[in-house]
């Protein structure tokens, strides 16, 4: 029988090449995201190429109790939910004080709330069918703090520690949790995120969205719990841990500062 993969931020970027890598698998799908034309064109794209059926769901996540009502429409629809990928997320690139608060309270919702909402709801489902796989996109901004982006990196340590603690509870459970952590990727998100100035991405060659998401399914299949992107960057996000916390947020400081 075919599984389903519900993804969020489905309709660019990671989240849409994952919602590829999960057609080609031969998994039904559930897309969600706010843009709907695009969000239409992939459904149209995978159910024609790869004969499965995918439902398009419209929704702004950073809204209370989105994740509800899109649980509520699977459900009514019948539709069980094997894999649950919470990838829709953005940050913002500035510093603390002069940032637009409706704008982090949004972050703040989508990237933490929604995606914890989700989480609880879905897997109080696997649970009692002792079955499924959970992927959240964290990324390798979880390991450390990072000034220039205050509120994004707290949101990605929080979606980090909360999916290890949880793939801790369910260790004896045939249900899995990975936290994908990706570093820097071509994306849409540099611009939402208004950073293509910062020395982390400008003039860089950055992996694509294509292979970062063929590696966080690999490894959500494989039950991996912490998934990082790239050998230094593995490296980068454990040495931090035995390095002087000042001296981290120092580098890390230099790094996110805007290139000359
Ligand atoms: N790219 C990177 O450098 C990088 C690095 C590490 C981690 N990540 C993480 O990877 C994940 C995916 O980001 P990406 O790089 O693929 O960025 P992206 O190209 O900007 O895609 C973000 C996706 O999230 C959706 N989204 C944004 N706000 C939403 C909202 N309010 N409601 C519903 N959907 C929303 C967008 O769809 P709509 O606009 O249609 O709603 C889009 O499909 C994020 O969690 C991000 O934090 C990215």
């Amino acid at each position: 029988m075919k599984k389903t993969a519900l993804i969020t931020g489905a309709s660019n970027g990671i989240g849409l090449e994952l919602a590829k890598v999960h057609a080609r698998k031969g998994d039904n799908l559930v897309l969600v995201a706010r843009n709907k034309t695009k969000l239409e064109e992939l459904q149209r794209e995978l159910e024609e190429q790869y004969s499965i059926d995918v439902l398009a769901v419209e929704k702004d996540l950073s809204i209370k109790n989105a994740a509800q009502e899109v649980y509520d429409e699977t459900n009514q629809k019948g539709i069980q939910i094997d894999f649950l990928v919470n990838n829709a997320g953005f940050g913002d690139y500035g510093m603390f004080y002069t940032n637009d608060w409706e704008k982090e309270q949004k972050m703040i919702e989508l990237n933490i709330t929604t995606l914890t909402q989700f989480t609880k709801l879905y897997l109080r489902d696997m649970m009692k069918r002792n079955s499924g796989k959970i992927m959240n996109v964290a990324s390798t901004a979880a390991f450390q703090p990072g000034p220039m982006m205050a509120v994004y990196f707290a949101t990605k340590a929080y979606v980090l520690h909360f999916s290890e603690a949880i793939a801790n509870e369910l260790k004896d459970k045939n249900i899995t949790v990975t936290a994908l952590c990706p570093g820097a990727t071509e994306s849409g998100f540099q611009a939402v995120a208004s950073m293509e100035d910062s020395k982390l991405v400008k003039g860089k060659k950055l992996p694509s969205s294509r292979t970062v998401a063929q590696y966080g399914h690999r490894a959500m299949m494989k039950g991996k719990t912490v998934a990082i992107h790239g050998l230094i960057n593995a490296i980068l996000a454990n040495s931090v841990r035995l390095m002087p916390r000042n001296i981290v947020t120092t580098i890390t400081r230099s790094i996110q500062d805007k290139a000359n």
